[in-house]
């Protein structure tokens, strides 16, 4: 698949082979839809991303003591929503975008049409997904958490509601309370559930977990920045995957346009390093984390 030729994070290709040979999977097994739907689906779904979501779930797993394996259905339905989230967030009456790791958008193949609906099922596999982490033994209570915490992340208050405050910003100077706003709910959200469904996963205790998820948003948070500078900065699809320049063409609120490039540099450093102070304090294994942190530091796609 021409996923694995992404190495994005070396040392890590067993995990992310693991995560997408589940994926492609599940969503065969469980049906994907009728005819052009279900390539539309695969398509969005199993198309060439980094995986740093659901490796994020495994490493937090992982970091609390817990088996990575028993944390695969997590990761998986991480994935899911974060894929609904960026094919819905190409379509034209979002961000308008023609280019996706490195292909063409989704409703660009298949036409606006399938592009909502490959959304919306990806959206409802993922809650269909994380339910199975009984099958690989977490207690039921833990799973209804995670399926909460995650349906709380995907939605109106979190990653839909940032959404909505983004288009919304369009076309304005944005102040960086604002931008952070909108980047925690879109973004750092959807990394924060990913961090405690791991640590759910593995067993952690409470406030752990709530560590985790803190931790987790932080590392969103940065994340977007990050996405932000690349925008600014990158010159080529064949780089970044995507189109670069765009935010600034739509009037985007993004960091860089808040604070400009270099305080937005200082701040992706200072989060990624308050968050690794946090995590020393609350994990027994946080070595795979810190190295996803610092992949998050240095990515350039
Ligand atoms: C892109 O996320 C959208 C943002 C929240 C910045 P990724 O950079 O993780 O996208 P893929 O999955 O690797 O394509
Ligand atoms: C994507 O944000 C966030 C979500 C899809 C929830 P952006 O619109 O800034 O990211 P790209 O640049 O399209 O990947
Ligand atoms: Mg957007
Ligand atoms: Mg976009």
């Amino acid at each position: 698949m021409a996923a694995k030729k992404i190495a994005f994070v070396a040392g890590f290709e067993p995990w992310r082979e693991a995560i997408d040979l589940r994926l492609a999977r599940v969503l065969r097994e469980r049906g994907d839809g009728p005819g052009r739907l279900g390539q539309a689906v695969r398509y969005a779904a199993l198309s060439p991303g980094k995986r740093m979501r659901p490796l994020f779930v495994l490493a937090a797993c992982e970091a609390v003591g817990g088996p990575w394996k028993r944390a695969l259905p997590a990761a998986v339905a991480i994935e899911c929503v974060h894929a609904f989230s960026l094919v819905h967030d190409d379509l034209p009456a979002m961000d308008d975008d023609d280019f996706r790791r490195g292909r063409l958008t989704t409703h660009k193949k298949f036409g606006e049409a399938l592009g909502i609906l490959a959304g919306d099922a990806l959206l409802a596999f993922a809650f269909e997904e994380v339910a199975r982490l009984v099958d690989d033994g977490v207690p039921a209570g833990r799973v209804v958490e995670a399926v909460r915490r995650l349906a709380h992340a995907a939605g109106a208050d979190q990653l839909v509601g940032g959404q909505a405050l983004d288009i919304g910003a369009e076309g304005r100077k944005p102040t960086a309370r604002l931008v952070r706003d909108i980047h925690d709910r879109k973004t750092g959200a959807l990394f924060g559930a990913s961090l405690a469904l791991g640590a759910l996963a593995g067993d952690a205790d409470a406030s752990t977990v709530e560590a985790l998820e803190a931790a987790g948003r932080q590392i969103g948070l940065a994340f977007q920045i990050q996405d932000d500078l690349l925008n600014a900065t990158a010159t080529s699809i064949r780089t970044l995957g995507k189109r670069p320049g765009t935010d600034a063409a739509r009037g985007k609120a993004t960091y860089p346009a808040a604070v400009g490039e270099a305080r937005a540099k200082k701040e992706v450093a200072a989060l990624l390093k308050s968050v690794r102070t946090a995590l020393t304090r609350r994990c027994s294994k946080p070595e795979k984390i810190f190295k996803l942190i610092e992949a998050v530091a240095r990515r350039e796609r």
